[in-house]
Formats: structure tokens, C-alpha cells, sequence
């Protein structure tokens, strides 16, 4: 008998591979995935600690839960299982059973191999909970069943996972762990079934990707550029990508292979966070912003046209009107083609959050309009320049509006054209017609001029 399981899917990219893993991980216990909550036999909340409002959202979905999980018990007699997963559940498993008892398993983010065994042991006439948040030896990733279903054009891939930089204001190293690097041999295998299931790019995922150091099996260690290399040569892989970095693991090897590997796509995220050197200090990132510059130009040496991404946080404990100022300057100096922007939120069991420097609210709402102000500028300008450009895009899906698909440029632009399903998997010529705020729309190179 087939049971419905849906999964709802918080935070990073790093999630949403988890849970088309947990998919993974039901399917031979007869579970198929569905799009919507309703009649679902199983919800499993995957959630985001990174920033208060993460947490937060899902005790409001927990709550829109215990409803229906009432609903279906008292008028169609069926049990309706939940669970919450990721980073959450790690940090505050004992709160959520204790402000959600109707919450049937707790999981953490390392431990997903494990749920045929947490299921078995929930036993809904004693009402019996099965937690587990352990930091097992064994290695969740390769104790994982292959994947169930194809993952389409663009796939991600874990290959390493946990964080030993302890930035003093990120929960990861004490939701994912240490650092883990998956063996080279595993990563290879999934990414060569990925290609034959019909994935033609894939990003490599990792907390702090780029301290990829993977046993090769033969006594060496490799780091991500070697990987990527291996990768490469895998026929039908026609793209690769890479996310998140930490400035400081840009290794030669993974710079040059920006120049060298074509199949590695131009565009990166690499966030610094600040452009202050004293709140970098403070944040305890290990490094200036002249290390980041350095680093951006050996990739624009090697690799003129890449796109840079990165993250930014405003309001950080102590960060003086002359930080926000350096920030600025760093983000007009850099020129990103996108990045991602937050208020500093002070998270529970890390070093920031207890600084009697915390910023008024007030002040961060502001930084933060004056920096998205810019990035968005920029980002506008980007897309603008690519206008009259012929990129290759990846169609991934059928657009919003009727005729229209959706794919990427190989900068991660969001383009729409005119087209149809069947291309979907395809990579086709496209000329860019207007770079907008968020996307660009293009036209088929071939189609140009047809009547
Ligand atoms: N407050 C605000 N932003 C944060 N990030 C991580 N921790 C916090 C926090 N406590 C941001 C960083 C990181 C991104 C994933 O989330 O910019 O790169
Ligand atoms: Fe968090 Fe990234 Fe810093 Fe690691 S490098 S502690 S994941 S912000």
C-alpha cells in the first residue's frame, strides 16, 4: 500500500537535498512524495536554525499541523505521523517535544538513515516519540539508499558537510558538526547515476564546501579542485557549480580550475559577510578583506567574466556606522551579479549573541534597506549587461506564464523564453532580450527570425 509523505523543506540548498534523500530513505517502506500537506500519511518539517525567524516559522507550522492531524484522526480515523528534521530538531529537539507533544519524531540533520527504524518505533496507542540527534561515527551519506527518483536537469550533490570555522555568530558548527568530507569514489558514483538519470549539472554542496578533503581511496586526500577535475571528465556532465565557500579554502587548485575547466560555470558565492576589517576580526573569519580582493582577482584573472554572489550581515555586535560605511565601499569595489543580505540575529550557544555590543533594531533595519538598495542596484545592472549577450541555458522547468520555460545562464541569471516541455534538459543557444530586476528574458538563438 502506498502512503503519502510530504515533506516541507526550510533554509539552505543543503535541505533540500536532505530531503530528497528522506525520500530516498521511505520509498521501500511504500512512501511517495506529494506536493501539498493534504492526506498526507506523513510530514516531515526539514528546518532552518540559521536565523531566529527560521526557528520560529516552524512552531507556526507545527501548530497548523496539530490541526490536522486532529482532523484526520477524529473524522477519518487515520494517524497522520510528524516529524521534524534538520537543524532545528538538532538544537532544540527537547523543545519541540515539550512545546509540540503531538510532534512524533525528532531528527537531526545527521541521523536521516535511521527514520525506517525511528517510524517503526513510534507507536501511536501509547503514544510513544522516537528522537534521535545524535552525532553518529557512521556517515549518514553513504548509508543512504541511491537515489529513488531522477532529479531533473540540475541536481545538488553533498559532498561534505559540518563547519570548523565557528564564525562567532553561526549555529552550523553546532547543528551539522565537525567538518566531513565525503570519500571522492561515493561522490563520483552519484554524480555518474545523477548523469545517467539525465542530470546535465550538478552543485556540489557543503557548509564550507571548498574544505572538500575527500579520501581518494589510494592513501591521498583530494580537495575540491581535484574533485571538480574527476568530475569533468564524466561524459554528459555538462555543468558544474559549487556552494558555500569560505574565502579562506580558495585553494590555487579550485581558482585555476575557474580558467580551466569549462564545465565549471562562472559564477560564485563567496561571502564575506562584512567589509569592515574589525568586524570581520570580531566575527572571527581569519581573514581581511584584502585577502578577499586577492582572491577575486586571481578568479577574474583566470576566469574575466565570472559572476560574483556573497552574503552579508548587518548589525553585527559592535558594528559602528564606519563598518556599515566599509561594507559599502567593499560591495561598490566587488560588483555582484547577487547576494544575500540579513540583520544580525543573535543565535542561542554562540559566542556574538551574548556581546553587550548587540545593535538597536532600528539601526539594522536601516543598514539593511541602504545595503539591499545597492546590491539590488547591482544586480539590476548585471542582468542589464547581459542584454544582447547569446548564453547557453539549462531549461529546467515550464515558466509561470503559458508557453514560457525557465532555465539558467551559466551566471545562475533566472531566464524565461518562449519554448516548449520537450526542452526541458536541453542547453540551448539563447540571445538575451531585457535583463530585469530578478531575471532575463531571452530568445532562441536558432528561432530568431522564424515567423
Ligand atoms: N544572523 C544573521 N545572518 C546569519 N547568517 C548566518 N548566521 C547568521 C546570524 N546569526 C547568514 C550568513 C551566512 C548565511 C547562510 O546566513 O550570511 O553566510
Ligand atoms: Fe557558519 Fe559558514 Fe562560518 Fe562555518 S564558515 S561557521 S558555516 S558562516
Amino acid at each position: 500500500m502506498t502512503k503519502k509523505l510530504y515533506i516541507k523543506t526550510y533554509g539552505c540548498q543543503m535541505n533540500v537535498y536532505d530531503s530528497d534523500r528522506m525520500t530516498d530513505v521511505l520509498a521501500p517502506l511504500g512512501y511517495s512524495p506529494i506536493e501539498t500537506p493534504d492526506g498526507a500519511d506523513m510530514v516531515i518539517l526539514n528546518t532552518c536554525h540559521i536565523r531566529e525567524k527560521a526557528s520560529e516559522k516552524v512552531f507556526s507550522e507545527l501548530g497548523r499541523l496539530r490541526m490536522m492531524k486532529e482532523k484526520a484522526r477524529d473524522q477519518q480515523g487515520r494517524a497522520v505521523t510528524i516529524a521534524v528534521a534538520g537543524c532545528v530538531a538538532q538544537a532544540e529537539g527537547a523543545e519541540i517535544t515539550r512545546r509540540a507533544p503531538w510532534v512524533d519524531i525528532v531528527v537531526g540533520p545527521q541521523t536521516y538513515h535511521r527514520l525506517p527504524e525511528l517510524i517503526a518505533e513510534i507507536d501511536p496507542s501509547v503514544r510513544k516519540r522516537a528522537i534521535d540527534t545524535d552525532f553518529p561515527q557512521e556517515v549518514k551519506f553513504d548509508l543512504l539508499p541511491e537515489e529513488h527518483a531522477p532529479r531533473g536537469p540540475a541536481a545538488f550533490l553533498s559532498v561534505q558537510e559540518g563547519c570548523d570555522k565557528f564564525c562567532a555568530f553561526c549555529v552550523v558548527p553546532y547543528t551539522r558538526g565537525a567538518e566531513y568530507s565525503r570519500p571522492a569514489a561515493n561522490v563520483l558514483a552519484e554524480a555518474r547515476r545523477l548523469v545517467g538519470s539525465g542530470t546535465r549539472e550538478i552543485t556540489l554542496l557543503g557548509q564550507n564546501v571548498n574544505a572538500y578533503h575527500g579520501d581518494d581511496g589510494h592513501g591521498s586526500v583530494w580537495s575540491l579542485g581535484r574533485l571538480i577535475h574527476a568530475l569533468a571528465e564524466i561524459d554528459g556532465l555538462e555543468r558544474i557549480r559549487y556552494t558555500t565557500s569560505h574565502p579562506l579554502d580558495m585553494d590555487d587548485e579550485l581558482i585555476a580550475a575557474h580558467g580551466n575547466v569549462p564545465q565549471l560555470m562562472p559564477y560564485l558565492h563567496l561571502p564575506i559577510q562584512s567589509g569592515s576589517d574589525r568586524v570581520l576580526d570580531a566575527m572571527n573569519r581569519r581573514h581581511s578583506k584584502d585577502v578577499y580582493f586577492d582572491v577575486i582577482d586571481k578568479l577574474r584573472h583566470v576566469r574575466p567574466d565570472i559572476a560574483m554572489s556573497g552574503d552579508f550581515i548587518v548589525g553585527f555586535p559592535g558594528e559602528s556606522d564606519q563598518d556599515f560605511a566599509d561594507t559599502l565601499a567593499l560591495i561598490d569595489k566587488v560588483g555582484y551579479a547577487s547576494a544575500y543580505s540579513f540583520k544580525y540575529s543573535p543565535r542561542p550557544g554562540t559566542p556574538a549573541s551574548v556581546s553587550d555590543l548587540q545593535v538597536p533594531e532600528a539601526v539594522k533595519a536601516d543598514r539593511l534597506e541602504a545595503l539591499q538598495q545597492l546590491l539590488n542596484a547591482q544586480q539590476f545592472a548585471f542582468n542589464k549587461k547581459t542584454e544582447g549577450m547569446r548564453l547557453d541555458i539549462l531549461v529546467e522547468r515550464v515558466g509561470g506564464r503559458a508557453g514560457q520555460m525557465a532555465g539558467r545562464s551559466p551566471f545562475m541569471q533566472a531566464v524565461n523564453f518562449a519554448g516548449s516541455e520537450d526542452q526541458i534538459g536541453q542547453i540551448i543557444a539563447c540571445d538575451i532580450i531585457e535583463g530585469r530586476q530578478n531575471s532575463v528574458t531571452a530568445e532562441i538563438t536558432s528561432m530568431k527570425g522564424a515567423a
